[in-house]
């Protein structure tokens, strides 16, 4: 795991940026991408770029259960908003959280990932070490797969809607066996609330329990933090 410690989020945004590009000249065609506050300033940086994403593929990792594109709060309502109205790609896809029958949409969401092989797969973590929203105790053989969401993961994402209430209590997440096929995993994470996670992901015991830290076992993940998200790698 290659581990760059940056000052801001915007010099991470930037970073990722890079590695993006020289993925992209290596022929990367697809790309896995994450919602949250993490990703935002590697977005900007896309958005102001001149690469072009016409012939690529995305894919993302996560859905809540229940919301549509047209809801505010959805993960393809912010992707559209951040990038894809920016930078159309090819194709771009986002689990499909309407979906009647679920488990049917979680095969569909493997197929696409079987049929466009990841080569560039972006991350964030939750303060729990969830990727994706799989949460702990998730096994890591698992592919797509609908999510009860952990108490601390509903918490956490409540800034996001109007009250804790509003917060969906399930969710689609692409599973951590599709994450690990990645060719290339960048994990980027900001803030002393994430300073416990990403001690256990790179120190700590490879477990179910901390579901990041089977990116131990992956061998091209590059890690891009700030110094709070840092503090306790010692
Ligand atoms: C959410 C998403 C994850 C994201 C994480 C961190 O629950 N499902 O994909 O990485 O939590 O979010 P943030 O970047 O806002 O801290």
């Amino acid at each position: 795991m290659d581990i760059f410690i940056v000052k801001t989020q915007e010099e991470g945004g930037a970073l990722a940026f890079d590695l993006l590009k020289k993925a992209v000249d290596e022929g990367a065609k697809t790309l896995g991408l994450a919602t949250g506050s993490t990703p935002l300033a590697f977005y900007k940086q896309i958005r102001e770029s001149d690469l072009d994403f016409s012939e690529m593929t995305s894919i993302n990792l996560d859905e809540y259960v229940g919301l549509d594109a047209q809801s505010k709060q959805s993960y393809h309502y912010f992707m559209v908003e951040e990038l894809f109205n920016h930078k159309p790609f090819k194709a771009h896809h986002v689990p499909n959280g309407m979906a009647t029958d679920l488990e049917e949409a979680t095969k569909d969401y493997d197929r696409l990932i079987e049929e466009h092989p990841i080569d560039f797969q972006i991350l964030g973590i939750g303060r729990n070490g969830h990727i994706g929203f799989n949460e702990p105790g998730t096994a890591f053989t698992i592919k797509t797969h609908v999510v009860d969401l952990d108490a601390s993961t509903i918490e956490a994402n409540a800034r996001f809607f109007e009250d804790e209430s509003q917060v969906p209590r399930q969710a689609i997440s692409m599973g951590i066996a599709s994450i690990m096929s990645a060719k290339k995993i960048v994990l980027m994470a900001y803030g002393s609330e994430k300073a416990d996670a990403i001690y256990k992901m790179v120190h700590g015991t490879v477990t179910e329990d901390v579901p990041a830290s089977v990116l131990q076992n992956h061998d091209n993940v590059v890690l891009i933090i700030d110094e709070a998200a840092a503090e306790k790698l010692g």
